[in-house]
C-alpha cells in the first residue's frame, strides 16, 4: 500500500512520544525512562483510541532511534499473533533471553491487547520476566488491567490512559484537516468531538469518512456519517413536549425517525444525553430521567416502538402540567 493510501489513523499516528497529545503526565515519565535509559515493565490500561499502541510504538523509536532497524531490539505482539502458552515458552522466551545489541540498553517486547492472553499463557510469562528483566523490558497494553493476572500486575507500574478531553481532540482533527486540504465548519469540527466520545482515533475515522463524501464537511455530514442524531433535533422535541405541543413533537419525532432510521433505544439514549442540559428545575429532571428508564424497560420487554415513545412524550407533556 502506498503512503497514500494508508487510511489516516494510521498516516497521521504519532512517531515520537513528542506527538501524543493529552495523556502528558504519563509521557512526562516515559520521557524520563528514555533519558535514564531505563525502565520497570510496564501496563498501558485504558479506553480504545488514546494513544496505548501508539505510545508505546513512539517509545521504542525515541528510545532505539535508528538502531531500531537492528534485528532484535524489540519485539511487537498483538492479537493477531499467536501467544498461546507454548509461543510464551520459546518464542518469547528466547527472545527475552538472547542478549540486546551493543549499544542498546535492552530490548523491548510490546504485547498488544495483553487482554485476551489466557491466564496460563499469562502465568507462563511470570518467571521470563523476572529472569530476563537485564536484558528485555516488556510493555503490556490492555483495556481493562483487572484482565492481567495479579501476579503480573505486581511486576509491573501500571499507567492509566484516559479519553482525550475535547480540545486535544480538536487540535488533533484540525491539524489532519487542514493536511489533507479539507474545509471543516465549527460546527463539523464539535460534531466531530461529540461523536468521537474521547477516542481519538474514531474521530479521526469519521474525519476520512466524511472527507471522501465532501471537501465541506460540516455539522450534518458528521452526524450522517456517524448515523447518529443531532442534538439539537433531539433538544426541540423534547422542547416542545415539555411546553405541552404534543402533537407538533409527536410530528417532529417521526420525521427524525424516518430521516435517520433510528431505533426507539437509541432515541431514548439520546434523550436520556440531553436532559442534563436542559434549562428546567432539577425535580422535572429527576422525573425525566425515572420515565427514560421506564420506557427503556418496556421497549426492552418487546413494547411496540412507536406506541412506546408516543407514549413517552404524551408521559412528559403530562410532567409538565402536573409542575
Ligand atoms: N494521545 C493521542 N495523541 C495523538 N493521536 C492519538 C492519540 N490517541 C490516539 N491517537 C490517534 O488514534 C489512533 C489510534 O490510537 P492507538 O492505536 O494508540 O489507540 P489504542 O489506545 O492502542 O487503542 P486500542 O485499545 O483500541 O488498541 C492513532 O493512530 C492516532 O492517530
Ligand atoms: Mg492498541
Amino acid at each position: 500500500m502506498s503512503v497514500e493510501n494508508r487510511p489516516w489513523v494510521e498516516k497521521y499516528r504519532p512517531r515520537s512520544l513528542n506527538d501524543v497529545v493529552n495523556q502528558n503526565a504519563i509521557i512526562k515519565r516515559l520521557k524520563q525512562f528514555i533519558i535514564d535509559e531505563s525502565m520497570p515493565h510496564l501496563i498501558f490500561a485504558g479506553p480504545a483510541g488514546t494513544g496505548k499502541t501508539t505510545s508505546a510504538l513512539a517509545m521504542v523509536r525515541d528510545l532505539y532511534g535508528k538502531k531500531m532497524s537492528l534485528n532484535n531490539t524489540y519485539l511487537e505482539l498483538n492479537a493477531s499473533d499467536a501467544r498461546g502458552i507454548d509461543v510464551i515458552r520459546t518464542y518469547i522466551k528466547d527472545f527475552a533471553k538472547a542478549i540486546p545489541p551493543i549499544d542498546v540498553p535492552f530490548k523491548i517486547l510490546i504485547l498488544d491487547e495483553a487482554d485476551n492472553m489466557t491466564a496460563p499463557a499469562q502465568q507462563a510469562l511470570r518467571r521470563t520476566m523476572e529472569k530476563y528483566t537485564k536484558n528485555c523490558r516488556m510493555i503490556l497494553i490492555c483495556n481493562y488491567s483487572n484482565k492481567i493476572i495479579p501476579p503480573i500486575q505486581s511486576r509491573c507500574v501500571v499507567f492509566r490512559f484516559s479519553p482525550l478531553n475535547k480540545d486535544d481532540i480538536k487540535n488533533r482533527i484540525k491539524l489532519i484537516a487542514s493536511k489533507e486540504e479539507l474545509n471543516l465548519a465549527a460546527n463539523g469540527l464539535n460534531a466531530l468531538v461529540d461523536v468521537s466520545r474521547g477516542d481519538c482515533r474514531r474521530a479521526i475515522n469519521y474525519l476520512q469518512s466524511c472527507g471522501t463524501i465532501s471537501k465541506k464537511i460540516d455539522q450534518e455530514i458528521v452526524f450522517r456519517v456517524a448515523g447518529e442524531v443531532p442534538p439539537d433535533k433531539i433538544k426541540i422535541i423534547l422542547q416542545n413536549a415539555l411546553e405541552g405541543q404534543l402533537q407538533l413533537s409527536i410530528k417532529l419525532l417521526n420525521e427524525l425517525i424516518k430521516d435517520y432510521g433510528i431505533s426507539g433505544r437509541n432515541i431514548i439514549r439520546d434523550i436520556h444525553r440531553e436532559i442534563y442540559d436542559l434549562n428546567i428545575s432539577e425535580n422535572l429532571k429527576i422525573e425525566l430521567s425515572k420515565l427514560l428508564a421506564e420506557f427503556e424497560y418496556r421497549l426492552s420487554q418487546g413494547g411496540t416502538e412507536e406506541i412506546q415513545l408516543q407514549s413517552l412524550l404524551a408521559k412528559i407533556v403530562l410532567l409538565q402540567n402536573s409542575e
